[in-house]
């Protein structure tokens, strides 16, 4: 292996080496699309691309390399000097501490520090090169425009951080939180390098850090201390550990303290108390505390930031050192500042996307499509939309359709009877844009033409087209920096809608994925359509064989047979570091945006086919910021049981970087799923905000009718999802407007636990609702914590009402057969409910609902937000507010929205005192609509439709049952 330089490091760390193992295929002439599994065999011959084509240089990376230089020994830092400080910050001139050490590039002389208290909760430090030269990457500015800058507002005077720094023994700085004295992060002990396509910089962490963020990547919630989080988009198939297709270079670090003194170092998770996990015989209350902060920096190059017990080491190949700290100090306050002054808040989505999601690769025209979603209906599995991958396309081209399998002639039919239902159809549609075979005018490709002629499209560094290799051979990519390109695409969307009623946008391919090194089509593309360097599953000599751990144990006779052969799955590569864009940037300055910013193209396409609504988009590539208007799916996992553990982690960590609109393949997208692994992650997914089965083409058939045990486990899961989508509307509009989470981190709801710190197998939604699933093989029990019980919070049992019994910090094991996923109520909380319809429009239709948690004090409160579901800027709203206190609950309306569904039920759970007459507004309620179970402390008030007939918001009201 030739040693490299750090250059090289990160970006091969994540793509070379991630992609050797998905080299499956022998360059033969295949027939492209003919040999698939069931699909029809046309016999065309095509060219396919070798497989060393996508065989980059056999490196190795330099973070693996005992031999390879630490820039620390041989480095001299920086010194600092021309001290200005003023109220809102200071500047400083760096010049270097001694000799160039030219580690791994060239050193720049002088830097220029610049540190900003930019608000009450925000203090941003600066250093880039005091001369700005274009052509060098660490030079590199990122423009307003592409990823805007947190920018100094309001008062900081009660900021809670300072900044300090010296120069001994070379320049170092830290940000210490005043109030407690905590240095959330310094660069003492260590020396800043600052050279060209290398900078590096370390900050100390105290002993059992608890991280959070770095993403994307598949991993545990937090962070290990000893492994290096590369950042550098990526298309891989899900490897564990490694960088995947999002860029995301913040985190969140949380510590514990002893409650009794907060000035004292962080607490060691060996500090804890043994009993318990740490709580002592008969305590009340927890005797810890916390404080959170954030950290985002703000550069878009490639990125290693290596994890060690004690300190964590940042090396990027380019760009400013753009750091913004964030003060909390709670995880809320962290998430909540990051996203409204750093990133932007995520998008509000509309109503019909929290339905139930159904798709594959591998639906083969319309009526097999129609027929799924008829079948769904048969089996009344709520679904709401119907996905197509790249099948539907004629020859994996962007905007067409295939004439023979998914011809224009079918589409009137295929959504008129769609439409009707209330459903819903979104397309994949991916990054690249075939180009057309010069020799063959039948060949012909009119969006790739018209973006050609409009000049949209990256180029090679002297200016030719700079020609990679996807789906339909080889292929040209858009340049969202050229000043035709957004439009081009906007155009391209707005044309296409008008054969193609979509709904929503699925942009896949986007890290910029290509299947080769550099621009291989150059001088090739005469061979189009060419097959991709690898075969796909199940063409020839490629079947999908592999089955979920436990299959051989469920399904013993299918295991034996597929034993038998071998699996394989598929990985790609990127466009490459020089391909340049139209304002003569570099791949290599932007790689890790280019999914943002089709993201952002795609948005405005949306907007201009559904002028007013709300965009849907699900994403692969993201960055800081996409939330604000996309969601993002966890790309190409597997059937296997650690993939749907690992949906969790994921899930949290994307609540981190403000994409709440998550979730993943349920059932698993890579490999053969089986009926057990299917059921309990159908019931998984029923709590994520974006609920989607999706397959890997000619795997088993994994929707949810396909067993009647997944099929029912799926409608009882998704009948508590339909019931609580209220809830979860109110809580997006909660996260749209103030900047907080849906799917929760036990550890940040409750911050006085730090046998908390790493938990991710159990997760909440909202505040309010706490889910803990089964997530391996072969049991009928699960283990899970009740959070908050060591501070009085109680939990009750969404199936029975019931309070939990169970000890403060204590594992419970919790009955858990298959079918049934355990799910709790937050005492305290008021939960709205909406009678479950098949779609998401029929549901709003249906009577309203409310679950009423009484705390241990007898009390609770929640909100309801409700407007049309679909406007941008609704011209009506609802925001009411539930509050109940002994024995009464109030109930007070906002807002001109119209919704005249009555009142179905009210649920009181954990009455203390029994129940007394029942009145309504002071009216007596009849007592045949009310059942009180002594024994369960349950009130159920049932058929109160006619006591609220003009609607349930039409006006403030009280209940009370005592
Ligand atoms: C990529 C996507 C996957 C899709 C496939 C075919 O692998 O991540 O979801 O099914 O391409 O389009």
């Amino acid at each position: 292996m030739a040693r490299t330089s750090f250059l090289q490091a990160s970006v091969l760390l994540s793509s070379f080496l991630s992609f050797t193992h998905a080299q499956s295929a022998t360059p033969t002439q295949l027939g492209w699309s003919t040999t698939l599994n069931g699909t029809p065999t046309s016999f065309r011959s095509v060219f396919t691309i070798p497989a060393s084509a996508d065989a980059g240089a056999d490196v190795l990376p330099n973070i693996q390399d005992p031999q390879a230089v630490n820039a620390q020994d041989v480095c001299p830092g920086y010194k600092a000097s021309q001290l200005r400080e003023t109220d809102a910050g200071l500047s400083a001139v760096l010049t270097l501490a001694g000799k160039p050490c030219n580690v791994y590039g060239t050193d720049v002389e002088t830097l220029t520090l610049k540190v900003e208290f930019q608000s009450k909760d925000r203090l941003a430090v600066n250093i880039r090169p005091a001369q700005l030269d274009a052509s060098n990457s660490s030079h590199w500015v990122i423009p307003e425009s592409l990823i805007p800058r947190p920018r100094a507002e309001g008062s900081h005077a009660d900021l809670d951080l300072e900044f300090d720094w010296s120069n001994e023994p070379s320049f170092w700085f830290s940000v210490t939180r005043k109030s407690s004295g905590d240095i959330i992060f310094t660069t003492k002990g260590s020396h800043l390098v600052y050279e060209n396509q290398f900078v590096e910089f370390v900050n100390s962490l105290p002993e059992d850090y608890n991280l959070y963020g770095l993403g994307e990547r598949i991993h545990g919630l937090k962070l290990n201390n000893n492994f290096t989080a590369t950042i550098y988009a990526a298309d891989v198939g899900d490897p564990i550990d490694r960088n995947l297709y999002g860029s995301h270079p913040f985190y969140l670090e949380t510590r514990y303290f002893d409650a009794s003194n907060k000035t004292k170092k962080p607490l060691k998770q060996s500090d804890l108390h043994q009993r318990s996990f740490g709580y002592e015989p008969n305590a009340s209350k927890s005797p810890y505390t916390s404080a959170s902060h954030g950290v985002y920096y703000r550069n878009l190059h490639g990125m290693d930031v290596v994890l060690s017990p004690s300190n964590m080491t940042w090396r990027t190949l380019g760009g400013e050192i753009d750091l913004f700290f964030f003060d909390g100090p709670t995880q809320p306050a962290v998430t909540n500042q990051y996203q409204t002054s750093a990133i932007g808040l995520p998008a509000m989505q509309s109503y019909w996307t929290f339905g139930y999601h159904q798709c594959r690769w591998g639906y083969r025209n319309w009526t097999e499509t129609r027929s799924i979603v008829e079948t769904m209906r048969a089996f009344n599995i709520p679904m709401e939309t119907i996905w197509l991958d790249i099948d539907y396309m004629d020859q994996y081209r962007d905007f067409t359709l295939d004439p023979v399998t998914f011809p224009p002639s079918g589409v009137a039919d295929f959504f008129d009877w769609l439409h009707s239902n209330n459903q819903h159809f979104v397309p994949i549609v991916d990054a690249a844009i075939y180009i057309p075979n010069p020799t063959n005018a039948s060949d012909a490709y009119d969006t790739y033409t018209r973006g050609n002629e409009s000049g949209v499209f990256l180029t090679n560094p002297d200016g030719s087209q700079y020609i990679g290799a996807v789906w339909p051979g080889y292929t040209v990519f858009p340049d969202w920096m050229s000043s035709n390109g957004v439009a081009w695409w906007v155009k391209e969307m707005v044309e296409w809608y008008k054969e193609v009623p979509f709904s929503g946008f699925w942009v896949d391919m986007t890290e910029v994925s290509s299947f080769c090194v550099g621009s291989c089509g150059t001088g090739n593309v005469t061979l189009n359509p060419v097959h991709p360097p690898f075969s796909l599953p199940g063409e020839v000599g490629n079947v999908v064989f592999d089955y979920p751990e436990g299959f051989n144990i469920t399904n013993a006779t299918e295991a034996a047979s597929a034993s038998a052969g071998a699996s394989s799955d598929l990985a790609v590569h990127a466009v490459s570091p020089n391909a340049t864009h139209a304002n003569g940037m570099e791949e290599y300055d932007v790689h890790n945006v280019w999914g943002h910013q089709i993201i952002n193209a795609t948005y405005q396409g949306l907007l201009s086919v559904f002028p007013g609504k709300r965009p849907f988009i699900i994403g692969r590539s993201t960055f800081a910021g996409s939330g604000k208007w996309a969601g993002h799916w966890g790309g190409d996992n597997a059937s296997k049981w650690a993939y749907m553990f690992f949906s969790i982690p994921q899930a949290l960590s994307f609540s981190l970087f403000g994409i709440p609109m998550f979730g993943v393949d349920t059932c698993g997208f890579n490999g053969n799923t089986d009926a057990e692994l299917c059921s309990r992650w159908m019931q998984l997914s029923a709590f994520f905000p974006f609920y989607r089965n999706h397959n890997v083409l000619s795997a088993i058939s994994q929707e949810p009718y396909q067993w009647e045990s997944v099929a029912s486990a799926s409608r009882s899961a998704m009948h508590i999802r339909y019931s609580l989508l209220p809830y979860m509307y109110t809580l997006f509009h909660q996260a749209h407007t103030t900047g907080s989470t849906v799917m929760r981190a036990l550890a940040w709801e409750f911050p006085n636990e730090p046998q908390l710190a790493g938990v991710d197998t159990q997760f909440l939604l909202g505040p309010s609702i706490l889910v803990t699933p089964v997530l391996e093989p072969q049991v009928d029990t699960v283990k899970g914590v009740f959070p908050g019980l060591i501070d009085g919070e109680s939990w009750y049992d969404w199936y029975t009402g019931e309070r939990v019994k169970a000890e403060a910090g204590v594992n419970t094991t919790i009955s858990a057969p298959l079918g049934h996923i355990p799910v709790y109520v937050r005492g305290g909380s008021v939960l709205p409910t909406q009678e479950p319809g098949y779609t998401t429009t029929d549901s709003r239709k249906n009577p309203w609902g409310l679950i009423v948690a009484l705390s241990a004090d007898g009390e609770a409160s929640g909100s309801l937000y409700v407007d049309d579901g679909e406007s941008l800027e609704p011209s009506a709203t609802l925001d009411i507010s539930f509050a109940a206190v002994s024995g009464q609950l109030k109930v007070d309306v906002r807002g001109e929205f119209k919704d005249n569904n009555t009142l179905g039920n009210v649920t009181v759970l954990g009455l203390t005192g029994g129940c007394g007459p029942v009145k309504l507004n002071g009216q007596p309620v009849d007592t045949a609509k009310v059942n009180c179970n002594q024994d369960t402390s349950v009130l159920k008030l049932s058929g109160l439709n006619d006591l609220t007939n003009g609607g349930a918001w039409q006006g403030n009201w009280t209940l009370s049952w005592t």
